[in-house]
């Protein structure tokens, strides 16, 4: 209900509308009305009430909790349950706890601040409060220890729609987990499997999105290759709506994924917004490293490279460097 009368509000943004006209499209009474507005109001949305004239949507907060997500949800089917924190060590650490307790697939950890949140190869994943997503989401799939790394692309394809979609950044996929805008990173995903060798019992996705951290709070050395959306936007940009598209998309896209068994459609995705593909890569893989041109992705997700024999080469995973991008220079 609250969905219908906020959807009613922005439609007429700038202007008022009647209590008459909000009963009318949304079904209930004026009474039920005032009193949905009044419930909005607490939650932060700035809406003017005049009477005689009706409402008028002048703001909306930009947090994260539950009930600010449910109600601009479009789908209940992925999303389970929404936990909010104000702050928290790791969103990945608490998902994790959580999901050895035995929380379903679709549970959604998601904090304001992180005190100390992780990259991969066990970086700190700087997280100020307030300025990013920093969330986590518990997964169940029935799929082979192997195959958890087609997650990553699953996500990376999501985040990439989510963020071009509703910023109207051109965002990048920079294989395998990266989000790059202009060269810069401004997301990353991190991972994480409990399994035995040949069952998951569950997988952590994380992601990472810097959308409005101030460049003063990034290191010197991070200032070169990090960035925050807000830098790159021409309108303001809102957390909660990336937030939502990226759960919309990556349900869409997941389903895809647990019924076929192949990420068909989120490789499809990740070729078209790849910002590897076509540009010279150094890879490093369990000390060593690679050279070579990035040919393709393929559909398991794995990067097809030309190396500097002109050998052809399939990388599974690495930490890549892409010239041009971010740190190969
Ligand atoms: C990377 O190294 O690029 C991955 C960064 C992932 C950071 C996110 S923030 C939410 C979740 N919780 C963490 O501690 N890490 C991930």
């Amino acid at each position: 209900m609250k969905k219908a009368i906020l959807e009613k509000l922005r439609e007429k943004s700038g202007s008022f509308v009647s209590g008459e006209e909000l009963s009318k499209s949304a079904g209930v009474t004026r009474s039920a009305i005032w009193k949905h507005i009044k419930q909005l109001k607490e939650e932060g949305y700035d809406i003017e009430s005049i009477s005689r004239r009706g409402y008028q949507l002048k703001g909306e907060p930009d947090t994260l909790d539950a009930k600010a997500l449910e109600i601009e949800m479009k789908t209940e089917k992925f999303v389970k349950k929404i936990m909010h924190f104000d702050s928290i060590d790791s969103t990945n650490t608490q998902a994790k706890i959580l999901a050895t307790q035995g929380e379903v697939e679709g549970t959604i950890v998601i904090a304001e601040e992180q005190t100390e949140g992780r990259g991969r190869l066990s970086r700190q994943w700087l997280s100020p409060k307030g300025t990013g997503i920093w969330m986590s989401m518990i997964l169940r799939p029935e799929i082979e220890p192997w195959e958890a790394a087609k997650i990553t692309q699953v996500a990376a394809a999501a985040v990439a729609i989510a963020i071009r979609e509703s910023t109207g950044c051109q965002a990048g996929i920079k294989w395998p987990n990266d989000i790059i805008i202009n060269g810069k990173k401004v997301c990353g995903i991190l991972t994480e499997m409990s399994g035995e060798l040949n069952s998951v019992n569950f997988v952590v996705l994380g992601i990472g999105m810097n959308v409005n951290v101030n460049k003063e709070d990034f290191s010197l050395g991070l200032q070169n290759i990090a960035a925050s959306i807000k830098e790159f936007a021409t309108k303001t940009v809102s957390r909660k709506e990336i937030v939502v598209k990226i759960l919309s998309t990556f349900e869409e896209l997941y389903e895809d994924f647990v019924k076929t068994k192949n990420i068909a459609k989120s490789i499809d995705i990740c070729r078209r917004y790849s910002v590897t593909l076509g540009r010279q890569v150094r890879i490093i893989q369990r000390g060593s490293t690679i050279l070579g041109e990035a040919m393709d992705i393929n559909d398991e997700g794995e990067l097809i490279i030309r190396n500097s024999k002109g050998e052809i080469q399939k990388v599974v995973s690495g930490e890549v460097s892409v010239r041009g991008i971010t740190d190969y220079i």
